[in-house]
């Protein structure tokens, strides 16, 4: 109880009866019926404003989030009707005393502080999943109800990142939504994938990020000496400018082809010089001499006169000039002339082909001359009649099969070792159509009865045994008792009866000019 007690006194203060004077007896009754009447009065009022007992209630109202509520004065015993707050999505399910629901008209013993207790509204919230799977299910949720969010989606090319609300906010997990219906949208974020591009030894690229749509830009990279064919992927795919590229990532490698040059030559009068094509950077070679009749090749110079050297760094398509000398009648040691004609070199009328003197590269009879043809037709018959069997392996090569003969023994052997027994191409003595091998390709042919009557008799008909045995240092090839060389019966027997070689007999060389073939022939 409060104040009302005081109040109380106050409204009670009246003075005792024995106070009022007794003048007139009529008066004084009426004095006294009225002070009565007043105090009757009096505590019929106190009665109705603080109950019984004089006690008032207070009703207070906590609203727990609602509007405020006024309290209530309620007298002891009587009860009081309860208002019905308001809270923005919530909807009110009454008054709690202490937890206890309490219903209305309610009734306070003392003062009392009543709270609201609210419902949240329900609404839904549903998903907007941008391209996203699974679609999340709609979900009921009450005002006040903490977030939980769905299964996460996936998309592909994308990282999920989240939920957003109408104005773009993030909701994360235990967010307290916002009121009403609500959708939520899947926030997506590119996933980034690398794309490596492999130079292949050209000047490093870095790696570039993409996504999904993003399209292939086709860079152009740099490497010294080549130009850029395009880019590739493992798998040999190319890839050009705006291909879409793979999710998950790409190696491209970039492929080259080597800057060529041509390098052609203007023989001035000599033999025709094929040109050639020198990967840039790379030296150039001479390629075999030209000829010329009458003169002797000197050197090949550029459109100023500079000589270009074998071995020169090709750094642009050129024409290469030949410089020519007046060759002076040239004689062997044993006092032949040596005569150039068409290219081709002769010796006391014998044409030559050995490491010194090449043939042309064009000079190709097609076969053993009829001559010589029919000189081993002669001797093979005349062998038979002795009861030996005489065959050829191998008769005419031309340019080009001597050229895939020796290089398949280089690359079996070595160079130095395939000097020893193959010539190169246009040094071939096969190439001639004058020389041809017989029966066998094994040393040890030398010591069969074909082998021993083919040395004894070859010069019968016109032949010689080309490379004898010990003499590998003057002819330049190893023994081969199976290779013979058509010279005609009269210059057979006098090379035979001599004892000497081809080489010795004439008064000329074997040996190479140039010591490497891959540099006389520009391979490597
Ligand atoms: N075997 C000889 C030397 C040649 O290749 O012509
Ligand atoms: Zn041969």
């Amino acid at each position: 109880m409060d104040n009302s007690d005081k109040a109380m006194f106050s409204a009670s203060g009246t003075p005792p009866a024995e106070s009022i004077p007794k003048k007139k007896k009529g008066k004084k009754a009426l004095i006294i019926a009225a002070a009565v009447l007043a105090v009757i009065a009096a505590g019929l009022i106190l009665y109705d404003t603080v109950g019984p007992g004089f006690v008032n209630c207070l009703i207070s109202f906590d609203p727990a989030g609602g509007e405020p509520i006024e309290s209530i004065r309620v007298k002891l015993g009587r009860s009081a009707e309860l208002p019905d707050p308001v809270r923005e999505n919530y909807t009110f399910t009454g008054w709690a005393l202490e937890g206890s629901m309490v219903g209305s008209p309610y009734s306070p013993e003392q003062d009392v502080t009543l709270t609201a207790e609210w419902i949240g509204n329900e609404y839904t919230v549903s998903f907007d999943m941008d391209g996203g799977l699974p679609q999340a299910e709609e979900t009921t949720y009450r005002t006040g109800d903490l977030f939980m969010p769905p299964e996460e989606p996936s998309k592909e090319g994308y990282v999920f990142r989240g939920w957003k609300d109408p104005q773009g906010e993030k909701v994360y997990r235990g967010t307290v939504l916002p009121w009403g219906d609500v959708t939520l949208t899947a926030h997506w974020e590119f996933e980034m994938y690398d794309l490596k591009l492999d130079t292949d030894e050209g000047d490093p690229l870095e790696p570039v990020q993409y996504h999904i749509g993003d399209v292939f830009s086709s860079p152009s990279p740099t490497k010294k000496g080549y130009h850029f064919l395009g880019w590739f992927s493992s798998d040999g795919t190319e890839f050009k400018k705006g291909d879409s590229l793979p999710l998950g990532g790409l190696t491209l490698t970039a492929k080259w082809e080597r800057n060529t040059f041509r390098v052609s030559f203007e023989s001035n009068g000599g033999s025709h010089v094929n040109s050639i094509t020198v990967n840039e950077g790379d030296p150039f070679n001479y390629p075999q001499a030209p000829w010329r009749d009458g003169y002797r090749f000197v050197r090949w110079t550029d459109e100023d006169g500079n000589t270009v050297s074998s071995g020169t760094v090709i750094r642009s398509s050129m024409t290469l000039y030949a410089v020519w000398e007046v060759k002076p009648a040239e004689y062997s040691s044993m006092g032949y002339e040596i005569i150039t004609k068409n290219g081709i070199t002769y010796v006391n009328g014998i044409m030559i082909a050995n490491k010194t003197y090449p043939l042309p590269s064009t000079y190709a009879p097609g076969g053993l001359t009829s001559e010589c043809n029919q000189a081993f037709e002669k001797m093979k018959a005349a062998a038979a009649n002795d009861g030996i069997s005489l065959w050829i392996v191998s008769g005419y090569r031309s340019y080009g099969t001597q050229e895939s003969i020796y290089w398949r023994y280089v690359s079996n052997d070595g160079m130095t070792e395939a000097d020893t027994y193959s010539a190169r191409p246009g040094h071939s003595e096969h190439q001639t159509g004058l020389a041809m091998d017989l029966n066998s390709l094994y040393t040890s042919f030398g010591d069969t009865p074909e082998g021993k009557w083919l040395a004894e008799h070859c010069h019968e008909y016109g032949f010689i045994i080309r490379y004898p045995k010990g003499k590998q240092s003057i002819t330049g090839y190893i023994y081969e008792p199976w290779h013979v060389r058509y010279l005609g019966v009269e210059t057979a027997t006098n090379v035979y009866e001599s004892g000497l070689t081809l080489e010795e007999y004439l008064g000329i060389t074997s040996k190479y000019q140039i010591a490497s073939a891959y540099d006389q022939f520009g391979r490597n």
